[in-house]
């Protein structure tokens, strides 16, 4: 078989630059190891940058995003008791963020997908940057994919990023992980609420009216076991109680899970005719809701650069692709290890540590330089920014 792009993996990386490209009048195969049901169905992201929503409105994928998105203009850092309200769009001249699942975001996108073009159960095993050419197994049989360009969209457990040669990592772990839930009880607030205690970070989300999405720190060797859902609400209730009585609302615990912290990157980005995007490339900790959004804005810069070889027969965007990326991933990096280092309890830490942790938290809810500096990274930058 031969198509002038192969995408690896159908997360809302692979699944937006085929859309993108097939706008465009570019051919592209995605190859997927999960079924479709799986793909749908996995519990993730839910926070959007305004420049994502832009992005997939400007597709033709934001019919039912407008619809079911929910506009949020703040959130809240709660500690010591007392909330404080970080006013996300006066402090970046009107930006705003929405909340709208990324399986929402898939679901959409396979729908907008014609038939044959997503092959799902289709596990690529290797990848040739130089051929270019991807081996892979669908019912039983190895079959390979011929292409001009590949592109490694298939996250942090795909195998296109062992196709990069010398490629420098750069990684941290935390000594935390986040255990979420998702429930169904109308959220207990209208805005997110980031809300650091002493015995652990807390996140209150939602998914819709009527559903909530909530997250707690818990150690990363933790067993889900030991978390029936009366543990789960007894500790959101304590981690969230303020000094004025805020309650929490709980109801069924529809799904929960434990997700490990990483920071990764890896360099460069590209090799030969391999392209890696989202995931694939770059993890952030999920406390800056960065790691959707950077996979979006990789792909979209990808298509742009692949539009531009086959239209206009220049490749210096597809060679500018690696760097330009970078500087983007780096600061998201960044911002995302800025918020896990703030909001979290680092149990190991001296009693020095947590008093400029402290002051750090009410630096930021009290400057409005620092509240700034929070909101114009939350709310994302314009695809030009830094
Ligand atoms: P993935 O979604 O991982 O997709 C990769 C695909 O490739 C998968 O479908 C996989 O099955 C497939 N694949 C893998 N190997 C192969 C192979 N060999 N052959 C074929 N296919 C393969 N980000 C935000 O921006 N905002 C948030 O609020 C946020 N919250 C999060 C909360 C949690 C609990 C977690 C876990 C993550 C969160 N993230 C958030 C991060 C976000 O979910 C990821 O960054 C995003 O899924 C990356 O998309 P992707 O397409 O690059 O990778
Ligand atoms: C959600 C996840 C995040 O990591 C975050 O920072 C904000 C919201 C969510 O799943 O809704």
């Amino acid at each position: 078989m031969r198509t002038q792009v192969a995408i690896i993996g159908a997360g809302p990386a692979g699944l937006l630059l085929s859309h993108l490209l097939e706008r465009r009048g570019i051919d592209a195969v995605v190859l997927e190891s999960r079924d479709r049901a799986h793909c749908e169905r996995r519990q993730r992201a839910g926070m959007l940058e305004q420049g994502t929503v832009d992005v997939l409105r400007a597709a033709g994928a934001g019919e039912r995003l407008d619809r079911e998105g929910l506009t949020h203009h703040g959130l809240e850092l709660r500690f010591g008791g007392a909330g404080h309200r970080i006013a996300l769009s006066e402090l970046t001249g009107g930006r705003t963020v929405t909340i709208y699942a990324q399986t929402e975001i898939v679901k959409d996108l396979i729908a907008l997908s014609p038939e044959g073009r997503i092959r799902f159960e289709a596990e690529v095993l290797e990848v040739d940057p130089a051929s270019p050419r991807v081996t892979y197994r669908e019912n039983g049989v190895l079959r390979t994919l011929d292409c001009d360009l590949v592109a490694g969209c298939d996250g942090f457990h795909g195998v296109s990023r062992a196709a990069v040669p010398r490629a420098k990592v750069f990684e941290r772990d935390y000594p935390f992980a986040w255990l979420g839930v998702l429930a169904d009880v109308p959220p207990s607030t209208e805005e997110l609420v980031y809300c650091h205690h002493d015995r652990g970070f807390a996140l209150h989300s939602l998914r819709s009216p009527e559903v909530s999405r909530l997250y707690l720190q818990v150690s990363p060797d933790e067993e889900l076991a030991a978390w029936p859902d009366e543990r789960i609400w007894s500790e959101l209730r304590t981690r969230f109680a303020t000094r004025d009585g805020w309650t929490l609302k709980d109801g069924p615990i529809r799904e929960k899970a434990i997700t490990p912290m990483r920071s990764f990157v890896t360099e460069p980005m590209r090799h030969d005719n391999l392209f890696l995007a989202g995931d694939a490339a770059h993890i952030v900790p999920p406390t800056g809701a960065k790691g959707l959004n950077l996979a979006v804005s990789d792909v979209t810069a990808l298509a742009s650069a692949i539009a531009a070889r086959y239209e206009g027969g220049s490749s210096a965007l597809l060679d500018g692709y690696s760097s330009a990326r970078l500087r983007r991933v780096w600061r998201a990096e960044h911002f995302s290890y800025w918020m896990t280092t703030l909001l979290h309890t680092d149990h190991s830490a001296d009693a020095f540590a947590r008093r400029l942790q402290l002051s750090h938290l009410e630096y930021v809810v009290s400057s409005k330089a620092a509240a700034t500096t929070l909101a114009e990274n939350y709310v994302g930058f314009a695809h030009d920014g830094p």
